[in-house]
């Protein structure tokens, strides 16, 4: 029993010894092996330094810098990629539900360069008029490609094609880096004027236009 009890105290000290601290914050930094360059020599941010005149580690831009960037100007607000806007997401801002209008107004002009793009980059695919019966099905290449003009489809907010467009969605890949955003945008609004071509009623049609007919 005498030496149950000794052996026993040795184990718990042992153990104490070799895990009891782990957790404990340590100032000094543990061995590393294969250092793999993880602790560099560096400026921490915000912190005091003696190197500069100011005596700070981040230094301010120098007068007269120019960002690389130029922002997308969104009903007179300036938009930059790195927002977080229903212009860069499609989503309403810190939510994730899509906006059901685009952010951009639609315009002929806009129409017409999204037809241009939808052309480029859909097409090969949805082919020229959405239905999804491009080349690429035809070389049987994509043998399955979603037809634009499904209602579900149609019934998807403005901001869901747009995020469909920029990431993708199962068998689609996304164009976000081939497809600036503005374009994404304006992609979006000819597959609204594409779909809404085969939605159009004899109701749509001016007066004048209809009696025509009859
Ligand atoms: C390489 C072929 C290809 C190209 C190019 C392509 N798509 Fe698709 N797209 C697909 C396929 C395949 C699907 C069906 C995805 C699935 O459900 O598996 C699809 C699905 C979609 C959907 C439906 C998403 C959903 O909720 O089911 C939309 C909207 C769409 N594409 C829009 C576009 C637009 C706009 C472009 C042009 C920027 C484009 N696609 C370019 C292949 C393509």
């Amino acid at each position: 029993m005498r030496y149950f009890i000794l052996i026993f105290g040795v184990v718990v000290l042992g153990a104490v010894l070799i895990a009891g601290r782990r957790g404990d914050l340590s100032r000094h930094r543990p061995i590393q092996i294969f250092p793999d360059m993880k602790r560099q020599l560096k400026l921490r941010p915000q912190t005091a330094n003696g190197f500069f005149a100011s005596g700070l580690s981040s230094q301010l831009p120098p007068p007269g810098t120019i960002a690389q960037e130029k922002p997308l100007m969104v009903g007179g607000n300036e938009v930059y990629s790195f927002e977080d806007s229903p212009v860069n997401t499609g989503r309403v801002t810190g939510a994730t539900n899509f906006v059901e209008l685009s952010p951009f107004p639609v315009t002929e002009q806009r129409l017409a360069r999204g037809q241009q793009r939808f052309t480029i980059y859909c097409a090969p695919c949805h082919g020229q008029i959405g239905d999804g019966n491009g080349i690429t099905k035809k070389i049987g290449a994509m043998p399955v490609v979603a037809n634009l003009h499904d209602k579900r489809i149609v019934e998807l907010g403005d901001g869901e094609l747009f995020y469909v467009v920029s990431n993708g969605r199962n068998n689609m890949q996304g164009y976000a880096p081939q497809i600036p955003v503005e374009d994404r945008w304006a992609i979006v609004a000819y597959l609204r004027a594409l779909q809404l071509s085969r939605l159009g009623s004899v109701e749509d049609l001016a007066p004048e236009t209809r009696a025509k007919l009859k």
